[in-house]
């Protein structure tokens, strides 16, 4: 078990799972949700709060401004390391990744006639902002179709045509699990002019990204599902795109001057990633969020894996032996993520009494997973499922979670017989 082995215990790490919830111990089984938060990365918020005094930005010169500066930009650059960025330039802070979508969907230079491709897995804070394009007839909408719960590459081939302007594929499902091998949709949409974003915010927390390796154009992922703080998150910019995005969020801080000149202000914006960041920036948030990845490398990304994909695997294995239980998606390709997600095929079971009783039912356990469609209404909606019940992992997971959820399921089951 070379994943248990090596990842240090981590009940310190993250005093949520010490808390009792009416005397009950917490089994959480929803990090795909949102992940308990790192005590390291919520030190380092509060010790950036009550050290530090100015704003970053070069707006004020005094010393406690340039001390915010610096830790504002070596979290950039710390930051652009870790995700394999060519430049600290290509990192824009935003709250998470829905922001990220807004300002992508925003600020893209779409002509006349413009086509977007989604993947049929795109969680909804995808889906929304190119779904109000459309309806404002800025562009056309297109869905790869779903095939065995991945978007459908020939398919997708097929759809990639002069128009298309940008593709938005996820990197791993909030609702199937697993992970799409999202290099063969890049490429085919770069071998065709288009532009491709990458929605990482599940993927980011449990594996090494390697954004230029990827050659993504766009990507995006939340601090909060890797034990960061929540309001923190990244929009990746390849660096050759600044030039041709029109930012959607302006205020100070995005512009090199602005002149009156002619009988008329003219404005010169920036066109890198301070035209993204209007205003005062969470610099405490990029701090933390900066120590969360610092975290997860000190524990190895190959060790993290190892830990999920045995779990993941221990996973399917106990809830297949259930009857009328279905695990959704293909099981060799579902540990590459860190989500399982299935459903019942009895007609009694109700989720919504299946999460009271799971919460309910053991006097030494409180279980937490999320069931329901998980804001992604096309995967759903593509698919012959009408929700799902989610177990989604972190580094604090266990194969003991499994066990005890298990034994929940088993008695709840039993109690529909
Ligand atoms: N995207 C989050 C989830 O999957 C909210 O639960």
């Amino acid at each position: 078990m070379p994943g248990k082995k090596n990842i240090p215990p981590l009940k310190k790490e993250f005093p949520a799972l010490s808390r009792k919830i009416s005397k009950k111990a917490i089994i959480y089984l929803d990090s795909a949700c949102t992940a308990l938060k790192m005590k390291s990365a919520a030190r380092e918020q509060s010790d950036f709060l009550l050290k530090f005094g100015g704003c970053a930005g070069k707006r004020s010169v005094h010393l406690l401004s340039r001390e915010v500066e610096a830790e504002f930009c070596a979290a950039r650059k710390a930051i652009a390391l870790f995700i394999g960025a060519k430049s600290p330039e290509e990192i824009v802070f935003t709250s998470g990744t829905t922001e990220a979508l807004n300002i992508a969907a925003a600020s893209f230079p779409f002509k006349k006639g413009a086509e977007v491709i989604l993947s049929p897995l795109e969680h909804n804070s995808v889906f929304l902002p190119f779904y109000r394009l459309s309806k404002l007839g800025k562009i056309k909408l297109r869905i790869i179709p779903l095939k065995d719960f991945k978007p459908d590459f020939s398919a997708y081939k097929k759809m990639l045509n002069a128009k298309t302007a940008l593709v938005c594929v996820t990197r791993a499902s909030n609702v199937f699990g697993g992970a799409v091998d999202i290099k063969k949709f890049i490429n085919a949409a770069h071998k065709n002019g288009a532009k491709v974003f990458v929605d990482a915010a599940q993927y980011i927390p449990t594996h090494k990204e390697n954004v230029s390796g990827l050659n993504a154009d766009m990507l995006a992922f939340s601090g909060h599902k890797m034990g960061a703080p929540f309001g923190i998150g990244v929009l990746y910019i390849k660096k050759s795109l600044f030039k041709s995005l029109n930012s959607s969020k302006l205020g100070g801080g995005t512009v090199k001057e602005i002149a009156y000149k002619g009988g008329s202000y003219k404005v010169d914006f920036f066109k890198n990633n301070a035209v993204y960041e209007a205003g005062i920036q969470n610099y405490s948030g990029a701090a933390a969020l900066r120590k969360s990845f610092e975290v997860l490398n000190k524990i190895g990304y190959q060790n993290i894996r190892a830990r999920i994909q045995e779990i993941v695997q221990y996973a399917c294995a106990k809830l297949s032996s259930f009857e009328k239980i279905r695990v959704l998606g293909n099981r060799a390709e579902l540990k590459n993520g860190s989500i399982v997600s299935f459903i019942c095929e009895n007609p009694r079971f109700s989720i919504v009494d299946f999460n009271i009783f799971l919460n309910e039912y053991s006097s030494k356990h409180f279980v937490a997973v999320r069931c329901g469609r998980h804001c992604a209404d096309l995967a759903v909606l593509n698919s012959d499922i009408k929700s799902t019940i989610r177990l989604s992992f972190f580094i604090y997971s266990s194969k003991r979670d499994i066990d005890v959820f298990c034994v929940a399921l088993g008695a709840y089951l039993k109690s529909l017989s």
